[in-house]
């Protein structure tokens, strides 16, 4: 990377001086936003042909920046090309290089835009693309949770709710809900992709432009769905990369809740999962640890995520119509957002589908906290008595259990029947967690039954996309 002060070739015809070497390391954006190399030569070489189209340009001359771009593309990716700070951006580094590679005519492909919709359409390129991965990965995982929210639709586990023993629910079911979240992010997802999909080059600087061009032509060479309907909005908005963010907060949100139930249930104290080792790390000095940290580092990461939503919105808070400077800062937010989801989503792909239960301590769990109280209370109900009496009922029949150390499916109806002379033998089919869970029996129910049902809507859903 070159850093010396000079003229710039591309603006510096109305300057007595050249450019102070700090201010143009300060203003340059080529460190980070060369990563739209592709969309910004795809741009180009759709422009080009547009200009060709309406008179502009030549065949000749369109052939040969298509072309120059494409030699300029492979030296970026061999790693011979040389990026030059002087040269400010992606753009100007791009447009100089293939000035060098095809002469005079490499001047020409700047006619009838700016790089204030240049870079617009970038971003909108790049980020379309990235969508797409981002929704890919998005499937797997959900695929991964469906197929063993499939597996485990028997499996029983404690439900919680404050964190405490509520009522028993399928593992399946649990699964599932994570898949309903995540089923909703793809969905806003793809939102957020049909508005960042208009093309906003034609806006040119801010006002348009005096050649005829043909925007609808340029959409459709790039796969936009139309051209943007405002030149001074196209040039300066980045609601649509603020949309993203906010998408992808919401990702990440989902993802924290599933990281912090991996982690707790992994430990000790809960025993309920393994997660594969390769998807852990040890300690240096403890030598029995098996942390996991692909749970813990994507928690973690859900913070620069909301951190890059909040930057996106101070950026675009207040600033005048058309396009500002400021608007530069939106690049390096949005790409950490974007990998951040994306390789977080991945690792969550990665690893979902290996989660091992270890089904006898969920059932353990499960019987440990009462957690067929309520159960109990729907049976006494069903025998006439009202619910409130019924509550009191069932929490006495607890508070015997704390003293003596005994689920209610362990006492006798003897026992039993000191709380309620409407307790009779067929108790203790409600009383298993199998028959608890059983009953739960309706859509959006945890019994095995609807999870298995659940499961398979979840999937066709999938298949539509
Ligand atoms: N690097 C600039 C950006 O990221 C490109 C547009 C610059 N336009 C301008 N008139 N200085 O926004």
């Amino acid at each position: 990377m070159t850093d010396q002060s000079t003229t710039n070739a591309s603006w510096g015809g109305r300057f007595s001086e050249p450019t102070d070497a700090f201010v143009a390391r300060f203003t340059a954006s080529v460190d980070f936003d060369r990563r739209m190399y592709r969309q910004d030569i795809q741009g180009s070489v759709a422009h080009a042909k547009m200009l060709c189209k309406v008179g502009v340009l030549t065949a000749q001359e369109r052939d040969d920046i298509i072309r120059g771009l494409e030699e300029v593309r492979i030296d970026i990716e061999r790693g011979t090309f040389e990026w030059s700070v002087a040269l400010e951006d992606v753009h100007m580094n791009i447009e100089a290089a293939l000035t060098q590679k095809i002469g005079i005519t490499g001047k020409k492909l700047h006619t009838g835009r700016s790089r204030n919709d240049q870079v617009a359409t970038d971003i909108r390129l790049y980020l379309r693309d990235e969508i797409d991965t981002i929704c890919d990965e998005l499937t797997r995982l959900q695929q991964g949770l469906i197929a063993l929210a499939t597996q485990e639709a028997d499996t029983i586990m404690p439900g919680f709710t404050h964190l405490q023993t509520a009522q028993p629910v399928t593992f399946g079911h649990h699964l599932l809900a994570w898949n309903a979240m995540l089923e909703r992010d793809y969905a806003r997802l793809q939102d957020c992709r049909k508005r960042a999909n208009q093309l906003p080059l034609g806006a040119a600087a801010l006002a348009g432009t005096t050649y005829p061009i043909d925007r609808h032509y340029t959409a459709e060479l790039l796969g936009f769905d139309a051209p943007t309907e405002n030149s001074l909005d196209s040039v300066s908005d980045r609601d649509f990369a603020i949309e993203f963010c906010s998408a992808s907060a919401l990702i990440m949100m989902h993802l924290s809740r599933f990281s912090e139930e991996l982690v707790l249930w992994a430990s000790a104290q809960f025993r309920f999962i393994d997660l594969p080792d390769r998807f852990c790390t040890g300690s240096s000095i403890m030598p029995q640890k098996k942390n996991p940290d692909v749970p813990e580092l994507v928690r973690g990461k859900t913070g620069r995520v909301y951190g890059h939503l909040m930057s996106l919105l101070t950026l675009m808070k207040s600033q005048p119509l058309a396009y500002n400077k400021d608007n530069q800062e939106d690049k390096e937010p949005l790409f950490d957002a974007i990998d951040t989801v994306r390789d977080s989503l991945r690792a969550f792909a990665d690893m979902a589908p290996h989660l091992i239960a270890r089904k006898a301590d969920m059932r353990e769990a499960a019987m440990r906290g009462f957690s067929t109280a309520t159960d109990l209370a729907d049976y006494v109900v069903r025998k006439g008595i009202p619910f409130r009496d019924a509550h009191e009922i069932v929490g006495k029949a607890v508070a015997y259990g704390l003293q003596t150390g005994k689920d209610l499916s362990e006492m006798s109806l003897d026992e039993l029947q000191q709380f309620s002379s409407e307790i009779s033998a067929d108790v203790f089919d409600v009383l298993t967690l199998e028959g608890s869970v059983a009953a739960r029996n309706h859509i959006g129910g945890t019994a095995p039954e609807q999870v298995r049902a659940a499961a398979a809507r979840a999937l066709q859903a999938l298949a539509q996309r």
